[in-house]
């Protein structure tokens, strides 16, 4: 009797697109087959404490369409309970007072003590906690098919110049060198380890988190982007428009060599059932071995009624518990947004991009992903994309690429 009520009351509330008492609805943007599977672990975690999902998945890699929906539910006073985000889109939305108010429960469970700095900054605005981070990912990862490296005899490049050496290997073998998707934010994704790769940790710095003038309009910049000219050559006829998780699976499918991706990468290999070191090698973006750039994924509650619901306390708290934390990163293919976890249940990757986002957080090398929303506002960021993407495709130059950088950042300020 209260199981059909249940679910009486669940389909009507998916038909009315309102989330009913005993319901969170989460809007996201992981859609694709290992997103899916990692989803899945916190809806089974959610659904053992009674909490019923509505779905609103947005797809779209890196969240932008997602964000002009959760634009569009808010201006209609219809915001959803709980949003995935990145960076500077939380802060924004708590800045507008849009979010609700997590300390009691942060308090409870001593977040302050485990989440690292690097995510809080994120995840607390003007004392506050308004998210629960999930995750950490990091964006300069090179995604390497380990039966053609073998095949060809390509070892782990470790400086610009040899990848490019490797890249021109596998596409005289005959395989897609690079697997791309020609869409803005995986553009963009790219340049980060580029630009990092290019002018090291301090230009970084200054140019994409400080966003000075000079180092917009840098020589370096320059070298960055005709660095993009360079790897645009070793794409394939087809990536324009590509889904990041197709150009995932032609690794994963012996169709090409190497894909340059966030870690969400690794949850597509494994959900292939891909083993690390086996079937495919991550390692650094060449010439960025000691710094990580780094995006958290994190879910803000938005304020019903000036409380928190007993849905998102049990949300939120589902998202930092330690059980959940490893479980569900081992799938995702990030690292835990705890500092105080033992990470031995992680693949190889995975214990390494834990170790390597400790270390570089020790040693001043972790940067926020400009091209994940971590370094600057949306408006910048995306100022960005267009740039980075108009020159990939051939409509810039590299040297009016600079100076459209320049122009875009000094607009969106
Ligand atoms: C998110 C990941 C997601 C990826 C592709 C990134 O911005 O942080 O969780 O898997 O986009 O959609």
């Amino acid at each position: 009797m209260m199981k059909s009520f249940k679910l009486g009351v669940a389909a009507l509330a998916l038909s009315t697109g309102l989330a009913q008492a005993g319901d969170v609805e989460v809007l996201h943007w992981w859609t694709s087959g290992g997103e899916a599977a990692a989803l899945n672990v916190l809806k089974d975690d959610l659904s053992g404490q009674g909490i019923g999902w509505q779905d609103m998945p947005v797809a779209g890699g890196g969240g932008t369409q997602a964000m002009t929906v959760l634009r569009a539910r808010v201006t209609s006073g219809n915001a959803p309970t709980a949003v995935q985000m990145l960076g500077f889109d939380i802060t924004d939305w708590a800045k507008e007072g849009a979010l609700a108010n997590l300390n009691d429960i942060a308090a409870d469970k001593n977040w302050d003590a485990v989440v690292p700095e690097a995510l809080q900054k994120f995840a607390k605005y003007d004392g506050k906690w308004v998210a629960a981070p999930v995750n950490v990912h990091s964006t300069n990862w090179v995604w390497a098919n380990k039966k053609l490296m073998d095949e060809l005899g390509i070892a782990q490049p470790q400086t610009w110049d040899e990848f490019v050496a490797a890249l021109q290997k596998v596409k005289d073998a005959g395989y897609t060198a690079l697997a791309h998707g020609g869409q803005a934010w995986q553009d963009a994704t790219i340049f980060d380890a580029v630009a990092m790769s290019t002018g090291g940790a301090d230009f970084y710095q200054k140019a994409f988190v400080d966003l000075d003038e000079a180092a917009l309009g840098s020589d370096t910049m320059k070298e960055a982007f005709d660095r993009m000219t360079t790897l645009r050559g070793f794409v394939d006829d087809n990536f324009s428009g590509r889904d990041w998780n197709l150009a995932t699976a032609m690794v994963i499918n012996n169709e090409a060599g190497f894909q340059l991706m966030g870690d969400w990468a690794k949850g597509e290999f494994l959900n292939a059932g891909k083993t690390p070191n086996q079937d495919f090698l991550c390692y650094r973006f060449p010439g960025t071995q000691s710094q990580v750039t780094f995006n958290s994924d994190q879910f803000a509650m938005f304020d019903q009624n000036g409380k928190v619901s007993d849905e998102q306390a049990a949300l939120a708290g589902a998202i930092l518990s330690p059980t959940f934390q490893i479980a569900f990163n081992k799938v995702k293919g990030s690292v835990p947004a705890r500092t105080d976890l033992d990470v031995s249940e992680l693949d190889a990757c995975g214990q390494q991009g834990y170790e390597e986002f400790k270390a570089a957080s020790a040693s001043g090398n972790l940067y926020g992903s400009f091209a994940h929303g971590h370094a600057n506002k949306a408006a910048i960021k995306n100022a960005m994309y267009d740039v980075i993407t108009a020159h990939f495709n051939g409509e810039y130059d590299s040297a009016t690429a600079v100076q459209e950088l320049v122009s875009a950042v000094q607009i969106n300020k």
